[in-house]
């Protein structure tokens, strides 16, 4: 059983989808902790209901991130945390926190990357214009959206799309690829080398 933290800030839809997976066994994986940087997050509701311990752990005012993140590194420490799974958590992490955790901390993102990093992509994809958009599952490095990239899923985007609809196409996509991911790193597939990671999608035999 792999451990898992996840990091939210909101409404932890992709947290339901990965505890959902650890539940019926999709995922050899168990969420064994869910910290939020933001009280009310909907998430923390989420993980209770399923009995998965969920930590507050708000900033403090004008609190330094190697600060934070050391408080944040200490509690995924606590829990024996072995990937730590961002689910729409809206901080970038330290290095010193991805020193911690070296090829452990995975991010979900609502674009094909490496077009559309950082926020508020869906919008962006509608007023682009490209027919196709989706979601990809990366490893987090030191920059924004720019880690290797595990898993992709694509979708169309069609004519009558607004960003909201097309944000839910793709979190749709988004909640199927995230356990497969975790799943994938779970049974020990996957290799990186350089920016390629290797053993996601294998041809089929
Ligand atoms: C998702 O769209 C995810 O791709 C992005 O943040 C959003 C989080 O949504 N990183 P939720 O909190 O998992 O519902």
């Amino acid at each position: 059983m792999l451990n898992l933290g996840v990091l939210i800030s909101g409404r932890g839809t992709n947290l339901q989808a990965l505890l959902d997976a650890c539940a019926d066994g999709r995922c050899a994986a168990r969420v064994a902790v869910v910290v939020s940087n933001v009280k009310n997050a909907q998430g923390l509701d989420r993980a209770r209901q399923a009995r998965a311990p969920a930590v507050v752990l708000a900033p403090e005012k004008g609190e330094p991130r190697p600060r934070y993140d050391a408080r944040l590194t200490a509690v995924l420490q606590e829990h024996q945390v072995e990937l730590v799974c961002l689910a729409g958590f809206m901080r970038i992490l330290s290095p010193q926190l991805l020193q911690a955790f070296p090829q452990r901390v995975i991010n979900i993102h609502p674009a094909l990357l490496p077009a559309f990093p950082g926020l508020g992509v869906q919008a962006a994809a509608v007023d682009y214009g490209v027919k196709i958009a989706g979601c990809t599952v990366h490893f987090v490095d030191e920059g924004v959206d720019s880690g290797p990239i595990i898993l992709q899923a694509a979708v169309p985007v069609y004519d009558s799309d607004d960003a909201e609809r097309l944000a839910a196409r793709i979190l749709e996509r988004e909640h199927e690829l995230y356990p497969r991911a975790v799943q994938l790193i779970a049974e020990g597939r996957l290799r990186i080398e350089g920016r390629r990671v290797l053993g996601a999608n294998l041809p089929p035999t």
